[in-house]
């Protein structure tokens, strides 16, 4: 089948980051991206927390911001795709140049700072999707100037929980500042508190009960992970992703931009957050599912987050490197991993390098 990015990336890459990626936005908004025709695996397939999911690769939160493009994006491949992350009201995030590609080492480094259009227009684009195509997860989060963020993480709750088959909370952002201080253990046991709260009133006036998950940061420590694993289990969160970006510059071969502020995806993020997610796979004992993310790039990175413990995983920079044929390539292989290790579906293999019995 054709695949345009080969020849659409020269064009894109002259391009600023942030222009190319506007210009990638309004392109599938508007559906001019032809869809990718994608092969039916059964033992890809996974119900998890009451959602089916038909492949494990999801598109990770902050390609769609606004949720323009959701219906596009999942005929592109994807198992699922999470919007967001949308903050309660619009902002304009921080001043521009803000996204930077390292390309030699596959990389991005962004401070975007939560630019969104706000939840009225997030709601109103969300609800155009066609629910037949996949799950489509909403990521909330806060508005740089709110002083209670817990609120704003209940409106934002609130508004995505009858439009959106899963919701995820972000606590994970380096671009917000005071963001990653929700993951300490006192401040993150008062935000699930709330948040739980206002689950329970959403699923009696909704008659439904969708997942929360939790996104938290790399950059964290043993006992921070151990906290954060406490807690969640505690707050009655049902599934974890990890990672978000890191603050941290492990050994990167670009000079140019290597040390813009912000938070680092792509290629050189894979280790630490695979690290990460095996860690908090212990200390999860299995009790809930796990999102893996960071640093995939190809069908073996997703094979060894799965067995490092994520039952699915999201990807977002290296689309920029390889384009959406990616995610077809990754769906392609992993039936062939699956047999290779003796595994009957993707359920069996998860966690299978760190399981301890
Ligand atoms: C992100 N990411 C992100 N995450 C999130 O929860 N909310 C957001 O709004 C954003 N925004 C965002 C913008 C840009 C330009 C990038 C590159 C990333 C983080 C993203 O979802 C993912 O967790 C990391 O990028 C790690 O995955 P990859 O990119 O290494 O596959």
């Amino acid at each position: 089948m054709f695949d345009i990015f080969p020849l659409a990336k020269p064009f894109l890459h002259i391009l600023p980051a942030e222009t190319a990626h506007n210009i990638a936005v309004c392109a599938l908004s508007r559906g001019l991206l032809p869809p990718i025709k994608t092969r039916i695996y059964p033992e890809l397939s996974q119900d998890i927390l009451g959602l089916t999911f038909k492949n494990p690769v999801g598109l990770a939160a902050g390609f769609d911001k606004n949720a323009v493009a959701v219906n596009s994006l999942l005929k592109q491949g994807f198992g699922f795709v999470e919007a967001g992350t949308v903050t309660p009201l619009p902002q304009a995030g921080n001043p521009k140049p803000r996204i930077f590609r390292l390309s030699e080492d596959e990389a991005i480094i962004n401070r975007l700072g939560f630019n969104n259009n706000g939840l009225d227009y997030f709601i109103e684009q969300f609800t155009k999707r066609d629910v037949s195509l996949g799950v489509a997860g909403a990521n909330i989060g806060k508005n740089k100037d709110t002083k209670n963020a817990s609120e704003d993480y209940v409106r934002g709750l609130q508004a995505v929980y009858p439009h959106a088959d899963y919701v995820t909370v972000n606590i994970s952002s380096p671009n917000t500042k005071g963001l990653r201080d929700l993951q300490k253990k006192e401040a993150l046991l008062e935000l699930l508190a709330e948040l739980s709260k206002a689950r329970s009133d959403a699923i009696l006036k909704h008659k439904k009960r969708i997942p929360i998950f939790l996104k938290i940061a790399p950059d964290i420590d043993r006992g921070e992970c151990e906290n954060i694993a406490e807690s969640v289990l505690l707050g009655g969160i049902d599934g974890l992703i990890v990672s978000n970006t890191t603050i941290s510059r492990v050994a990167l071969i670009s000079r140019k931009h290597s040390s813009e502020e912000g938070g680092l995806s792509g290629a050189p993020l894979f280790t630490l957050s695979t690290k990460v997610l095996a860690e908090m796979y212990k200390l999860i004992g299995g009790k809930i599912p796990i999102i893996g993310v960071g640093g995939i790039s190809s069908p073996e990175d997703a094979y060894a987050k799965i067995c490092a413990g994520a039952s699915l995983v999201q990807l977002y920079s290296a689309i920029i490197y390889h384009g959406f044929s990616l995610v077809r390539s990754i769906n392609d292989k992993l039936p062939a991993f699956l047999v290779r290790d003796g595994f009957a579906n993707i359920s069996e293999a998860v966690g299978s390098k760190v399981r301890t019995i």
